[in-house]
């Protein structure tokens, strides 16, 4: 039998926040890359290095262990969540790396434009898949979509 309890306010509030910032930190890099080559590569630097810390603050145990803690059965779910890290940290650093020249040719522009994008929809669904096993393990409605 599981024990239903309370929802920690400290913790939700902590992962609300966490993910407000990250969405804040994505529409920044969007604008950027409406603005041109300079921005887009000054942005994706910020973004690498929040995403960076909040991964490792995931990944060091805190929400994630908190919803296994409560609903053991769960803990597939999160370890597969947190196994996309690594794969969206190199989806990134691709990004990053062919921003890294002097000029970007206007046909790559595109296409990294593209390929950020798709970057963006990546990280947002892992964002979602992390908020659902949260939101089973605290039987809990975050408010998030
Ligand atoms: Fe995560
Ligand atoms: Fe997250």
């Amino acid at each position: 039998m599981v024990l239903r309890e309370r929802t920690d306010p400290v913790i939700l509030g902590h992962i609300l926040t966490q993910h407000r910032e990250l969405h804040g930190q994505i529409s920044a890099a969007r604008e950027a890359f409406a603005a041109g080559h300079a921005e887009a590569r000054a942005a994706l630097a910020a973004l690498r290095e929040h995403l960076a810390a909040h991964f490792r603050q995931e990944e060091r145990g805190g929400f994630l262990e908190e919803s296994i803690t409560r609903l053991p059965r769960l803990g597939a779910a999160a370890a597969a969540v947190l196994g996309q890290h690594g794969t969206l940290l190199a989806e990134l650093d691709g990004l990053i790396e062919r921003l890294a020249v002097p000029h970007v040719p206007a046909s790559s522009w595109e296409r990294v434009g593209r390929d950020f994008e798709d970057f963006c929809g990546h990280l947002l669904a892992h964002e979602r898949t992390e908020n659902a096993v949260v939101q089973e393990g605290f039987n809990e409605d975050l408010g998030l979509d």
